[in-house]
């Protein structure tokens, strides 16, 4: 990581920034760690980028606090709580490359549901990376940013990209970062979001993933079979091969909740309108529409669209029995500083 640079303690007046970013869906997945400690992941994923579902997080440190202070949808967070401690750590690393001790109040707000298996935590610790260390003048490298990320949520080190991005996999010990393969303007895959249950999901995914390592007798050929996943999908999105992509990524997400359910305790993440979902795309894929699956660990189904289709796409999806609403998204950008009249939501 970059070099450690002094930040005045004194210099507090204007030390705040708001940023934002976006959630991002992987279409090779990302499930299990090499390295549990750094959170490095196992096996490689690529994703892409959504536009229409954002984090905002507000970052400000100030000398008068004793302790962090993180505020989630307008609800505070306990110090002691899980969520309060991965952002205290991340504050920390941030911290440490500042050279400074000063703590920091967090104001965090999403506009889709937290915790459902749509990307929450990727959204959130990449808008905090971006908010903290612009409030602190660290003026970091993607990669850098995206190694700060990664170490708090692995999926959150491909959303400081836009677009599509790559996670690669590494060893024990390995610090590795995302990087981007391509913007949006390359390929504008749309996206529409079947929400076929709302609320947090029942295992979270740091758990599933070890539990799944330990007790799946299919996770030692998901990890041995990702890197030729990764490396087709890599050259189908440089080709804009709809149909090859296609192929790769409903065969990623079904090889992924295979190691789901053969885990033990079974992490069964899909309901009935999962499952009505999944067979509305399959037949919209035998009337020719170009469409693909994915899901993660949530109930959710992401149908992911040629453009130009997502509006039909996601008119039928509304119309599956169990599905409460869909929400529809381009491609978007990367994790950005916003210039935000930050209206003290959580205050
Ligand atoms: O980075 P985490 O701990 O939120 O894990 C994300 C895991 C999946 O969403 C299931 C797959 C993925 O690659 O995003």
């Amino acid at each position: 990581m970059g070099a450690a640079k002094r930040v005045s303690q004194t210099a507090v007046g204007d030390m705040f920034t708001t940023a934002a970013a976006h959630p991002n869906i992987a279409l090779i997945k990302y499930w299990g760690k090499a390295d549990a400690i750094l959170n490095v992941p196992a096996v490689s994923s690529v994703s892409i980028t959504l536009d229409a579902l954002a984090t905002e997080t507000h970052v400000r440190f100030d000398g008068m606090l004793p302790a962090d202070s993180l505020c989630l949808n307008g609800n505070t967070l306990a110090p002691t709580s899980n969520q309060a401690r991965r952002i205290t750590a991340c504050l920390d690393a941030l911290r440490a490359l500042a050279g400074t001790g000063l703590r920091a109040r967090v104001e965090t707000h999403n506009d889709f549901p937290t915790a459902a298996g749509l990307a929450s935590s990727a959204s959130g610790f990449a808008a905090l990376v971006v908010a903290a260390s612009a409030a602190l003048k660290l003026d970091l490298s993607p990669t850098t940013a995206s190694k700060i990320a990664r170490a708090a949520s692995a999926s959150a080190a491909r959303s400081l990209f836009g677009g599509f991005a790559e996670l690669p996999a590494g060893a024990a010990g390995e610090d590795v970062a995302a990087v981007g393969l391509a913007s949006a303007e390359h390929w504008p895959l749309e996206v529409a979001v079947a929400i076929c249950a709302e609320g947090p999901k029942a295992v979270g995914s740091t758990q599933g993933m070890i539990d799944s390592a330990a007790t799946s007798p299919f996770y030692p050929a998901w990890v041995e079979t990702a890197a030729a996943d990764a490396a087709a999908a890599r050259t189908a999105i440089s080709e804009r091969d709809f149909p090859t992509l296609a192929s790769l990524s409903e065969s990623s997400c079904l090889k992924m909740h295979a190691v789901m359910q053969t885990t033990r305790p079974a992490l069964l993440y899909w309901n009935a309108a999962t499952m009505a979902a999944l067979q509305r795309i399959r037949h919209m894929q035998q009337d020719g529409i170009e469409v693909f699956f994915t899901m993660d660990a949530g109930p959710q189904v992401k149908a992911v669209c040629a453009p130009g289709a997502g509006g039909e796409v996601a008119a039928a999806l509304a119309s599956v029995p169990g599905v409460s609403r869909v929400l529809t998204s381009g491609l978007g950008g990367p994790a950005r500083v916003i210039v935000s009249p930050w209206d003290g939501r959580c205050d």
